[in-house]
C-alpha cells in the first residue's frame, strides 16, 4: 500500500505563490522558479491546477498580503463557470422533444396506490426514445413509490418534470432487495430532473428504528432518497425534498452535475440525514440550495474533485463537512473544493473537515469564502481524531494529510467558547492553512477562542480569534 510521504518540503508561503503561479495574473508578482514548484506542487498532491481550476482562480494573495488583480481573476472565473455550464446545458435545449405521461402508463396518483410500476414502464418508453424526452409527474398529485431504479444509458437527453409529489412507501420490507437506495438513477447522460415538485422520502419509520434514536437497536443503514450513481451531465433543480429516509440526495461517481434551488429539509433530530452528498464525483456546482437536516447540510467524501458551492443557506444540521475520511485504514482523496456564499444557522458545525487515524491520502486544496455563521457550534473545525464509533478509536500513526486550505471572510458568531478548533495528526500535521479576515465571536456577546493542534497556519487581515 503506498503510503503517502511527508509533504515537509510543503509549507505555507510556497503554496501561496504556487496557486497564484498558476494563473499568471499580470497583476502579480512572478518568477521563473514558482513555476517548477507549481509543478512540483502538482506532483505532490496529483492535482492539476489547469484541468480543475475553479477553485483558486479567486485567490487574492500570494502570501504578503497583496492583492493580486481581482479584475481578471474574475473574469478567468465568470468564463470557465459558463463553458462548463454550457457544456451540460447543450442538451436541455432541444425542440424536437416527446412528452410522457405518467399517468398514461396507469399512475393514480393518489397518495395510496402503488405507482411503481408505472414510472418503471414510463421511463423504460422514455429511455428508449429516439428523441428527447420530457417525463411528466403531475401538479397536485402524490405518488406513492416503492424502491424505483432509472437506468440508463438512454437513447437522448431527459427530462423529468415533477410536478406532484412522489412519496416513498414506508414499508421496510420493499427495501428488501436493496436497502440502500429509495429512487436511484444510474448510469445516465445528459438528465434534468426539475419541475418545482416535492420528493418525500417518508422517513419517519427509519428514523425510529435508528440505532442513532433507539440505542438497543443494532445500527443499519437506511436508504438514501435520491441517488445518482455514475452520471454525467446532470442538472437538479427546482426541486423539495424531505424526509429521507437517510441522506437525502447523493451524487456517486458522477461528473458534471449542476445542482441548484433545492431546498432540502427534514427535522434536525433525524439521525444522519444528510442534505446533499458528493462521493467519488467530479465537476459538480451547488447553488442557492437551502437545507436543513439532521446530519450535514453537505458532505463532500472520498475521491471528489473540483466541488463547488454557493449561495447556501444551512440549517438546522452539522454543517458543511469534508469527510468522514480515512475509515478504517482507508486511503482517500478529496481535492478542489470552493465554497463561496454560505449562511449557516444554528448548525453544530460549520466548515468541517473530518477525518478518521489510521487513514491516509490527502484532503487539499480548499477554499471557504464569505461565510456568515450564527450559533454555530464548532464554526471553523478541522478534526483528524474522527471517531464515530460505540467503541473508542485507539491511537494510530497514519493518517490523512489536510493541506493548503484557505478560510476566507468568515464572520459571525460561536455557539461554544471555541470557534476554530483545529485538531491535526501530529505525525501528519496540517499544511498551509490560511486564514483571512475572519471574525468569529461568542453568540451572545464576548470574545471567542482557538484551539489548535499540529498546524501550520498564517493568518492575514483580521483573524479573531487567533491561535496562540
Ligand atoms: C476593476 O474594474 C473597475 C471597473 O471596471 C475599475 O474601476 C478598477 O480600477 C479595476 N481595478 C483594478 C485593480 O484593475
Ligand atoms: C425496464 O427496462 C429494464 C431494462 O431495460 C428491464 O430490466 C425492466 O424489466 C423494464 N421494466 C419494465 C417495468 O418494463
Ligand atoms: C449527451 O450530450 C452530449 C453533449 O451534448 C452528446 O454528445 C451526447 O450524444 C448526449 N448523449 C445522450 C445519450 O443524450
Ligand atoms: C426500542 O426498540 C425496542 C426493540 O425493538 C422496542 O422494544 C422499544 O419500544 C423501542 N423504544 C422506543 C422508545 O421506541
Ligand atoms: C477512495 O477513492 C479512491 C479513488 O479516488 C479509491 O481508489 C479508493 O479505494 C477509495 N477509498 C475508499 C475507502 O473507498
Ligand atoms: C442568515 O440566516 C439568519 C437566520 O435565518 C438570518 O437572520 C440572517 O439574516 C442571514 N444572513 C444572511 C447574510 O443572509
Ligand atoms: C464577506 O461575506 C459577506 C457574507 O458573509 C458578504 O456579504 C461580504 O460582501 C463579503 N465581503 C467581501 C469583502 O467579500
Ligand atoms: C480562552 O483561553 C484562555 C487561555 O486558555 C482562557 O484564559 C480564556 O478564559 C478563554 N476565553 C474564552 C472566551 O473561552
Amino acid at each position: 500500500m503506498a503510503h503517502h510521504h511527508r509533504s515537509t518540503t510543503i509549507f505555507f508561503p510556497f503554496f501561496v505563490m504556487v496557486v497564484v503561479s498558476s494563473f499568471s495574473f499580470s497583476s502579480c508578482i512572478h518568477h521563473e522558479h514558482m513555476l517548477e514548484d507549481h509543478n512540483r506542487f502538482q506532483e505532490e498532491i496529483g492535482y492539476d491546477f489547469q484541468a480543475y481550476p475553479l477553485y483558486t482562480s479567486q485567490v487574492d494573495i500570494h502570501g504578503r498580503g497583496q492583492l493580486c488583480d481581482m479584475n481578471s481573476t474574475n473574469q478567468i472565473e465568470d468564463e470557465r463557470i459558463s463553458s462548463f455550464d454550457g457544456l451540460i446545458r447543450q442538451f436541455s435545449d432541444d425542440s424536437a422533444r416527446s412528452t410522457i405521461v405518467v399517468d398514461n402508463y396507469g399512475a393514480k396518483g393518489d397518495g395510496s396506490s402503488d405507482d411503481t410500476k408505472a414510472f418503471q414502464d414510463a421511463w423504460n418508453q422514455s429511455c428508449s426514445s429516439t428523441s428527447p424526452v420530457t417525463f411528466v409527474v403531475s401538479r397536485g398529485k402524490q405518488y406513492l413509490l416503492k424502491p424505483i431504479t432509472f437506468s440508463g444509458p438512454c437513447n437522448s437527453p431527459l427530462t423529468l418534470q415533477i410536478y406532484g409529489t412522489l412519496k416513498a412507501s414506508d414499508n421496510r420490507g420493499d427495501y428488501r432487495v436493496d436497502g440502500r437506495h429509495w429512487i436511484l438513477f444510474q448510469r445516465i447522460k445528459n438528465l434534468t430532473v426539475e419541475g418545482g415538485g416535492t420528493i418525500n422520502g417518508n422517513g419517519n419509520i427509519w428514523w425510529q428504528n435508528s440505532c442513532k434514536i433507539n440505542k438497543t437497536l443494532p445500527c443499519k443503514e437506511a436508504p438514501t432518497a435520491v441517488t445518482f450513481y455514475d452520471c454525467q451531465n446532470i442538472i437538479v433543480e427546482n426541486l423539495n425534498i424531505e424526509d429521507a429516509q437517510q441522506m437525502h440526495i447523493s451524487f456517486e461517481q458522477c461528473s458534471n452535475v449542476q445542482a441548484s434551488n433545492l431546498v432540502v429539509k427534514s427535522p434536525e433530530k433525524s439521525p444522519n440525514t444528510d442534505g446533499i452528498h458528493v462521493a467519488n464525483t467530479h465537476n459538480i456546482q451547488i447553488s442557492s440550495c437551502t437545507i436543513g437536516t439532521g446530519d450535514d447540510c453537505i458532505s463532500i467524501s472520498n475521491g471528489s474533485q473540483n466541488v463547488q458551492a454557493s449561495d447556501i443557506i444551512c440549517g438546522p444540521g452539522h454543517g458543511i463537512s469534508i469527510g468522514s475520511l480515512g475509515a478504517k485504514n482507508s486511503e482517500a482523496r478529496v481535492s478542489g473544493v470552493f465554497v463561496n456564499g454560505a449562511n449557516l444557522s444554528g448548525t453544530t458545525n460549520g466548515i468541517r473537515i473530518k477525518t478518521w487515524q489510521g487513514g491516509s491520502g490527502s484532503a487539499s486544496n480548499m477554499k471557504f469564502q464569505n461565510i456568515q455563521m450564527q450559533n454555530v457550534e464548532n464554526p471553523i473545525i478541522i478534526d483528524q481524531n474522527y471517531c464515530d464509533q460505540p467503541t473508542p478509536c485507539t491511537h494510530q500513526e497514519s493518517a490523512v494529510q489536510v493541506k493548503n486550505v484557505f478560510y476566507q471572510n468568515i464572520s459571525g458568531t460561536s455557539a461554544s467558547d471555541i470557534a476554530i478548533n483545529f485538531d491535526c495528526s501530529k505525525s501528519y500535521p496540517c499544511e498551509g492553512i490560511l486564514l483571512q479576515n475572519v471574525d468569529l465571536v461568542k453568540e451572545g456577546g464576548g470574545a471567542s477562542n482557538a484551539s489548535c493542534n499540529n498546524i501550520h497556519l498564517i493568518n492575514v487581515g483580521t483573524v479573531s480569534p487567533r491561535c496562540p
